[in-house]
C-alpha cells in the first residue's frame, strides 16, 4: 500500500500513545488520517495538527463505529488502512484474599467483560465494518484492497499476575489474526497484528517510576521502553510490504515478561 498516494487511513485510539504516533506517522507519509477515539479534546487536537479528521467513537458500540466510518469516509473517501490501537489495561487477580482477613473473593466479572469488550470485540467490530467498506473498492497494485493492523501485546503470550482479562483480550486479537486474514484474502485485504512489549505511553505513565524502571531494566536490548514512533514505523512497514499477512509480530527488544 503506497501511503504517498494520499490514501485514507483510520486509526482507533489515535488520540494518545501508540495510536497518536501512528496517526502522525501515516499523515507524514502522505495518508489522509481519521482518528477514532473517546477522548475528544486530545483527538481533535492531534487531528488538527496532522491535517486529519477526528471522530468521537466508542469502539464498543456498533452505531458509534458506523457513524465514525460514515463521517471519515465523507471527508477522505473509503479508508484503505485501518489501525486498531484503542484499548485499555486492567489488572485483577483471579481470586484474592482481602487485606482485612475476610473470606477470599473471586474477581469481579464486570472489569473482565469491559476489557474484552474494548480490546477484543471492539477491534473485531472495527475490522468487520472497515473490511465491508474496503470490499466495495477497486483493487490496487498486486490486487490489494486494504490493510488492517491490530494491536495485541506480549501479554497475549506471557501474561503476568493480575493480567487474566488483559491477556485473554490480547490473545483473542492475536488468535483471530490468521482466520480474519484468511476470510479477507480473496478480497485482497491483509491483516497483521503487532505484539508490543513495554512502550512509553500515557498507559504506562500510570505506573510508578520504580515499576517503569524495572520494566525498562528487564528489556535485553535496547535497555529501555519502546518509543511510540518505533511502533508507528512498524505500522508503516506493514502497510508498505504487501507480502506481510496473517502474522503476529512481537516488537519488544526481546523481553519475555516474568510472572510479576
Ligand atoms: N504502552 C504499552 O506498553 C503497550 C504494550 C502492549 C500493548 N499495548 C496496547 O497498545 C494499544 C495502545 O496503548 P497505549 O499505550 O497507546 O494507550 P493509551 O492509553 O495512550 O491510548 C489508548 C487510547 O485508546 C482510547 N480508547 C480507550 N477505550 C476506547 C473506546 N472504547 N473507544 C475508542 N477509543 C478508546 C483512549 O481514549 C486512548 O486515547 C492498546 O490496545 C494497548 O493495550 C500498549
Amino acid at each position: 500500500m503506497d501511503l504517498k498516494s494520499g490514501i485514507a487511513a483510520v486509526v482507533t485510539g489515535g488520540a494518545s500513545g501508540l495510536g497518536e504516533a501512528t496517526a502522525r506517522r501515516l499523515a507524514a507519509d502522505g495518508a489522509k488520517v481519521a482518528i477514532f477515539d473517546m477522548n475528544a479534546e486530545r483527538g481533535a487536537l492531534v487531528a488538527k495538527e496532522i491535517g486529519g479528521v477526528f471522530c468521537q467513537v466508542d469502539v464498543t458500540s456498533d452505531a458509534s463505529v458506523a457513524a465514525g466510518f460514515l463521517a471519515a469516509r465523507a471527508r477522505h473517501g473509503q479508508e484503505r488502512v485501518l489501525v486498531n490501537c484503542a484499548g485499555i489495561a486492567t489488572g485483577a487477580k483471579t481470586a484474592s484474599r482481602p487485606k482485612d482477613g475476610g473470606a477470599p473473593k473471586p474477581a469481579p466479572l464486570d472489569a473482565f467483560e469491559k476489557t474484552v469488550q474494548i480490546n477484543l470485540i471492539g477491534t473485531f467490530r472495527c475490522i468487520a465494518q472497515s473490511a465491508a467498506g474496503m470490499m466495495g473498492e477497486a483493487s490496487l497494485d498486486d490486487g490489494e484492497r486494504g490493510v488492517i493492523v491490530c494491536t495485541a501485546s506480549v501479554a497475549a503470550v506471557d501474561g503476568q499476575i493480575g493480567q487474566a482479562a488483559y491477556s485473554a483480550s490480547k490473545a483473542g486479537v492475536a488468535g483471530m489474526t490468521l482466520p480474519i486474514a484468511r476470510d479477507l484474502s480473496t478480497e485482497g485485504i491483509r491483516v497483521v497484528t503487532i505484539l508490543p512489549g513495554t512502550f512509553e505511553t500515557p498507559m504506562m505513565a500510570a505506573m510508578s517510576e520504580p515499576v517503569r524502571a524495572g520494566l525498562a531494566a528487564g528489556v535485553p536490548f535496547p535497555k529501555r521502553m519502546g518509543r511510540p514512533a518505533e511502533y508507528a514505523s512498524l505500522v508503516a512497514e506493514i502497510c508498505r510490504n504487501v507480502y506481510l499477512n496473517g502474522e503476529c509480530i512481537r516488537l519488544d527488544g526481546a523481553i519475555r515478561m516474568a510472572p510479576r
